[in-house]
């Protein structure tokens, strides 16, 4: 199952799919954390440690944070953790990794959520923010999640989730449609930053609905499987390796 159909205005099929996300991220990565950091009004550092804390991240835990991007969310689980040594970072854009290993001495991985180059049964709680969209099959994605943890082991998975009302549909669509990428362009004056951000708003809009990726969490032996919703528009999708 694909997180949405191919968009076929910027590949030309989901095996060309990778090679432009990659490209999109390598060259919108020096501008990342600015655009995220107003676009969310400053809130994402507090959403990212608090929602780890709420699902259970604990001290004493082997974390991995795939499609770790600029370490956004690995560095806010370090400060859960009280250091980053037993935190992994895994992303298959180089130039996101290169923010990233500035920030925190974790450890960084070059791959894809599809095939990771890890070992079976490491981890204790796998995080992913804001990348589901990004990947070429959820049941392949989540057939890694579940190889890769513990028995016991926490899947945490970050979205933003268009909402199903007309008026909070039109409202989400004016500013990540529209306004967003437009403040994007202005204030960073780069077309890379814009363009990334209108794929972030394409891929939304053309996102599998929730039940799906709750029913592929399911599907590959995942227990507990649930989403939590923040303000309408975040969603948090947790689950169990039994
Ligand atoms: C919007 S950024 C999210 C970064 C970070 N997790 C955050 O919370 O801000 C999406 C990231 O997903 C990565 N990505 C794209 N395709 C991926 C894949 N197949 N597997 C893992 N990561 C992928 C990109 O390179 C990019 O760094």
């Amino acid at each position: 199952m694909l997180p949405h159909p191919p968009l076929t205005s910027h590949y030309s099929s989901t095996e060309a799919k990778p090679a432009f996300v990659n490209r999109l991220f390598d060259k919108g990565a020096r501008y990342y954390d600015g655009v995220v950091d107003w676009g969310f009004l400053r809130s994402g550092a507090f959403y990212r440690r608090w929602v780890q804390e709420r699902h259970g991240l604990k001290p004493g835990m082997r974390v991995l944070d795939v499609a770790c991007g600029t370490g956004l969310v690995a560095v806010e689980a370090a400060r859960i953790l009280g250091g980053a040594e037993a935190i992994t970072c895994l992303d298959p854009s180089e130039g996101m990794l290169e923010v990233a290993r500035s920030k925190l001495p974790a450890t960084f991985v070059l791959g894809r959520a599809e095939a990771m180059p890890l070992p079976d049964g490491t981890f204790d709680f796998l995080t992913m923010g804001y990348a589901l969209r990004h990947v070429t099959s959820l049941e392949e994605t989540f057939r890694e999640y579940h190889r890769v943890l513990k028995p016991g082991g926490r899947v945490l998975i970050l979205e933003v989730t268009k909402p199903s009302g007309a008026i909070g549909n039109f409202f989400f669509r004016l500013y990540f449609g529209r306004i967003y990428p437009a403040l994007t362009q202005l204030f960073t004056r780069s077309r890379d930053a814009r363009d990334m951000m209108r794929y972030y708003w394409e891929t939304m809009d053309a996102c599998v609905p929730p039940e799906t990726v709750l029913e592929a969490l399911r599907g590959v032996g995942f227990i507990e499987v649930r989403r939590t919703r923040m303000l309408g528009l975040f969603s948090e999708y947790a689950a169990i390796k039994p």
